[in-house]
């Protein structure tokens, strides 16, 4: 058992989280007594992982791929947000040996878009979502909580954006991915959730020409930080914010919570975590 709280984000693939520079950055900056590491920990491995690292001095954990639905099963607590989103990204381990499960992209999310567009008012009008996977689900749940008065969403496989709607109600609507540009025309949010445009995914193809001049625009994906679609949506004149910063702000309750100090997101913490 370690003196001093650890932490670490578990995964599988793991070698590319950005999560153990942000949070060394943090302990670093604070000058906090702790650790931050990542785990490669396969399906067949989570049960046994989550019941040992608490008796190894770990307090929390943040989840990815593959593992922020599963990881529900062994929760003991889960948040209403979490439950809402079917999926955990933060986990707490309490001292009495109890897992309290949370999720907080869509805090990340609406951190960073509040940071990145003071201006961004989520009740102007309609939000405009492209994709409808993990993501998109934090996303919306985050921006029905913000007050956005009514979502699009569009999906390639249709039935994702349908489940979306089942799930999160009237505020949504639903438009082919062929007619996915048409959502532009009213909406004064729009999110791009896709994989599309992702260093070594395919191109983020849907027309921008209905894209209004103020609309706040915004991109989950971070490599690269300019993607071509918020490219697009700067040379119509439209406030851009880049998806660095959802990562970076989904990790505050978490850093908060497990090493007692609330870090900030500043040009610092981005610089750090770019190097
Ligand atoms: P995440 O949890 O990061 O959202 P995901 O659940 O795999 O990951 O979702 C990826 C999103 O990118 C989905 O909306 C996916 O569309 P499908 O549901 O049709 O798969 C979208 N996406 C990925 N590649 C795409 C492509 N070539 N064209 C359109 N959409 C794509």
């Amino acid at each position: 058992m370690s003196d001093f709280p650890r932490a670490a984000v578990i995964g599988n693939p793991i070698s590319h989280s950005l999560s153990p520079k942000l949070h060394g950055y943090w302990l670093k900056r604070y000058g906090l007594d702790g650790s931050y590491t990542a785990l490669e920990v396969s399906e067949d491995q989570l049960e046994e992982t989550l019941s040992r690292l608490p008796k190894e001095g770990y307090v929390g954990a943040n989840v990815t791929l593959p593992h922020k639905v599963n990881v529900l099963g062994f929760a003991d607590q889960i948040t209403d947000r979490a439950t809402l989103i079917g999926a955990a990204n933060t986990l707490t381990f309490k001292s009495d040996g109890r897992i309290y499960a949370d999720n907080t992209d869509g805090y990340g999310f609406i951190a960073n878009l509040r940071q990145g567009a003071p201006h961004w008012d989520p009740k102007a009008g309609p939000a405009a979502v492209f994709g409808a996977g993990g993501a998109a689900r934090a996303v919306v749940v985050a921006l029905i909580d913000a007050g956005v008065p009514e979502i699009i969403v569009s999906n390639r496989t249709r039935p994702k954006s349908e489940a979306l709607r089942a799930d999160f109600g009237a505020r949504i609507s639903v438009v082919d991915w062929v007619q996915a540009d048409m959502m532009l025309e009213e909406a004064r949010t729009v999110v791009n959730t896709t994989s599309l445009g992702m260093k070594g995914a395919a191109d983020f193809k849907v027309s921008l020409d209905l894209l209004r001049k103020d609309a706040v625009v915004t991109d989950i994906v971070y490599n690269p930080l300019m993607t071509p679609f918020l490219a697009a949506a700067e040379r119509r004149g439209c406030t851009i914010v880049d998806g660095l910063g959802m990562l970076l702000h989904q990790g505050v309750p978490g850093f908060e919570r497990w090493f007692g100090q609330r870090p900030e997101v500043d040009e610092a913490t981005r610089a750090a975590v770019l190097a």
